[in-house]
């Protein structure tokens, strides 16, 4: 892909209909991961095949046909980011757009298994910040969480990030009756190492085997409790995400909730989502979607791609509609997060 080339059309930056500037775009480069999470997947999920996958060199051309499009900020995700093979290759090239400063931000969200293994290279590629979900601090309970990760091998993942001078956010799903005896304790073991923690509310996405009623846990529950054992004082720090931050009083560090099913977090959302077929989705609650594939493969220039991607932000709904109630007892999606990276 000649980037120089494609900027030189100054193709249009994105606006969409109801005037939010889309400037953060979020990529699941697999559908893959060495983990099977209660929540997020079945434990025999079916994936796709593998021909069905753009290529490394084809994700960095539509990446990059979205930085071209004032796209400031990409964030790798999946499934597991970190397992798909070359992974680091698509990283090194994407890392240019930060060296040339179109791009303010490349960032991961990972399940931290291969942390070990490829922090210092994203540290040395440019990457600051990267996101690591860990529900629980118990190993017993990890194993059950995620049916097929190992606590220590994630922790070692966080601490070589760490020492390669990431800046680390954990993120946690707060279960019912799973892990929310334990989110005062995780909240304080973060903040004592310098870390932000953010606590997620479970969204009815893709038929994972058990019931959502049986995971779904409101954050307002988990903030009044935390409310009990600590001061919580709203802050306006933002990170583009949907995340609300507190600053806790006793720890000195910031805690974020995201809670899409308590608080609507879609008027100013400014992201939108690519899967590794080259799907491009306009909302993570919506099941409207864009093919880019098509027009990427369609021909060598970026023409196509542009006018694919204007025509897919005309459609990007005002937001979305989640329900986990009695009465909607089946998934608001069938489609899985690992579809779409969350
Ligand atoms: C799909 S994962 C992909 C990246 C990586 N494998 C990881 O776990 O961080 C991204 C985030 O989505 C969260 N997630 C997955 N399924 C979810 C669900 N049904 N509701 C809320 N969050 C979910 C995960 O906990 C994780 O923080
Ligand atoms: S949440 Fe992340 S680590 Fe867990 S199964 Fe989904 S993709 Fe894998």
């Amino acid at each position: 892909m000649d980037f120089d080339r494609a900027a030189s059309l100054t193709p249009i930056p994105l606006v969409d209909p109801f005037g939010r500037a889309i400037t953060y775009l979020r990529v699941s480069v697999t559908d893959r991961c060495d983990f099977r999470c209660v929540y997020c997947m079945a434990e025999n999920m079916t994936f796709l095949p593998k021909a069905d996958l753009l290529t490394l060199e084809e994700l960095d051309r539509l990446c990059s046909a979205f930085i071209a499009k004032g796209v400031r900020k990409l964030r790798l995700t999946g499934g597991e980011p970190l397992v798909r093979r070359g992974i680091m290759n698509l990283v090194t090239s994407l890392s240019r757009h930060l060296a040339t400063g179109v791009l303010d931000e490349l960032t991961v969200t990972t399940n931290g298994s291969q942390l070990a293994k490829y922090a210092d290279m994203l540290a040395g590629l440019g990457v600051k910040r990267i996101n690591v979900s860990l529900d629980t601090l118990d190993p017993d309970r990890f194993r059950t969480i995620t049916r097929w990760g190992e606590l220590d091998q994630v922790l070692g993942g966080i601490a070589a990030a760490r020492r390669a001078g990431l800046a680390v956010k954990i993120n946690a799903v707060a279960l019912k009756g799973v892990n929310e005896d334990e989110i005062a304790t995780m909240v304080e073991w973060a903040h004592s190492e310098g870390m932000d923690f953010t606590v997620i509310e479970v969204m009815p996405l893709g038929d994972v085997g058990e019931g959502r009623l049986d995971q779904y846990l409101p954050l307002s529950m988990v903030r009044a409790r935390l409310a009990e054992r600590f001061t919580l004082d709203d802050i306006d720090y933002r990170t583009g995400g949907p995340a609300r931050y507190v600053r806790v009083a006793e720890t000195g560090g910031r805690l974020g909730f995201i809670t899409p099913l308590t608080h609507n977090f879609c008027e100013s959302c400014n992201r939108v989502r690519l899967t590794c077929t080259g799907t491009l989705y306009m909302c993570l609650g919506q099941a409207d979607a864009a093919d880019l594939r098509a027009p990427l493969r369609a021909s060598e220039g970026n023409d196509l791609v542009y006018a694919a991607i204007d025509e897919a932000i005309t459609r990007k709904p005002k937001g979305h509609d989640f329900i986990i109630d009695r009465r909607h007892k089946q998934p608001a999606l069938a489609r899985h997060m690992s579809v779409t990276g969350g």
